[in-house]
């Protein structure tokens, strides 16, 4: 049985490998542990054997903003509802916020659209290096 919760208890590296899909360098899920204990709030969906099957982060300043910078589920288990219901709880839990914001591609617009993220324009560095920093490979 498959169920969402904020706290990352009992959530070991191992429970996490394989996230990241497609990344030139992926975090290695020790990091991937790190990044979740640094932000302010995560959502996770786990399986009753722990096994995280999605999971999704923000960075907050409690008051006016907060950026959500991290969400994914599985390939085995996208298209049930995982991603959205993982958005949803994020946002309650941001609720209050004058301004929450996210990047993402362009193909994805009309999947935040549907959870009440309008499109607008951002703009981004990505310093490679410190992304193989996190993978081991830097
Ligand atoms: C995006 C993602 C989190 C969605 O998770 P999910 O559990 O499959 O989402 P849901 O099951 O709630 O899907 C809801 C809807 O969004 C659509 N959708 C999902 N991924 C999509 C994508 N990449 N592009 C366009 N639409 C997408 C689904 O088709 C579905 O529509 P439907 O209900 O009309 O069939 C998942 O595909 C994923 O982890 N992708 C790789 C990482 C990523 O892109 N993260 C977002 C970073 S900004």
């Amino acid at each position: 049985m498959r169920y969402y919760t904020s706290s990352l208890a009992g959530v070991t590296a191992e429970h996490l490998a394989g996230f990241f899909q497609g990344w030139p360098a992926p975090p290695s899920p020790q990091r991937h542990l790190e990044i979740l204990h640094g932000s302010s709030e995560v959502v996770l969906a786990r399986e009753e054997n722990g096994t995280v099957a999605g999971f999704i982060t923000a960075l907050t300043d409690g008051l006016l903003a907060a950026y959500i910078p991290l969400l994914e589920v599985r390939p085995g288990q996208r298209g049930q509802g995982v991603g959205s219901e993982l958005v949803r709880r994020m946002l309650a839990r941001l609720a209050g916020c004058y301004m929450i914001d996210l990047v993402c591609d362009r193909d994805l617009l009309p999947f935040y659209a549907r959870l009440g993220l309008r499109p607008y324009s951002a703009a981004i560095i990505r310093d490679h290096a410190a992304l193989r920093a996190l993978s081991g490979r830097g």
